[in-house]
């Protein structure tokens, strides 16, 4: 596997660690949304890789949709504002919508994504993240799964990327900072 081994300083959150999260996490939701229709929505890009994952844990039929999101430049950053660059396909109208994340960080975009996306009139609006940063969430936010949570420090690996590399790591890790160097 490992063409990044000799950038990585340590594994925060191993492969097996991030499966067996999952198999819980699927477990819970196919009991949850039993006799629902639930439509899994993921922000790409990074969720790609739990959205897969998680989604061959959960033994129900169920839909998939994407959204692609970008802050509206760093002054703005803050505000929270994000631009919809991929709007969804499905109406969310009277569905069991599960958005899908890799990582909360802010909190920010979620916050705005909750928002938009509840005028939209779904019958039940929650949240999955694998990844959550301790205590750095700018706003409040009702998570109704959360796999992990991690210290502040930059991490790759699982969907998340450092200048578009290490997507398709296994594990969560941060980097080496010769690893940052080098691009
Ligand atoms: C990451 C992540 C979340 C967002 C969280 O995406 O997937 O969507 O940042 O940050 P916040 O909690 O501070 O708002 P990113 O912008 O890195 O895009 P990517 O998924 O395409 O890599």
């Amino acid at each position: 596997m490992d063409a990044y081994a000799a950038d990585i300083e340590k594994v925060l959150v191993s492969a097996e660690e991030i499966q067996a999260k999952l198999a819980q996490m699927g477990e819970q939701i196919t009991k949850d949304y039993t006799g629902k229709s639930l439509l899994l929505v993921g922000v790409l890009k990074g969720a790609f890789v739990v959205m897969a994952d998680l989604s061959r844990q959960i033994g129900l039929p169920l839909e998939f949709d994407f959204m692609a999101v970008s802050s509206y430049g760093a002054a703005t950053k803050t505000s929270g504002v994000v631009r919809i660059l991929k709007d969804l396909d499905h109406d969310l109208k009277d569905r069991d919508v599960l958005i899908v994340e890799d990582i909360i960080d802010s909190g920010l975009t979620l916050k705005y994504l909750l928002k938009s996306l509840a005028g939209r009139k779904p019958a039940s609006l929650e949240v999955a993240a694998l990844l959550r940063k301790k205590g750095i969430q700018q706003v409040e936010l009702d998570l109704r799964y959360v796999g992990f949570d991690i210290p502040n420090e930059f991490v790759v690996g699982y969907g998340l990327d450092f200048a578009e590399r290490y997507r398709n790591l296994p594990y969560v890790g941060t980097l080496k900072p010769q690893a940052y160097e080098g691009l």
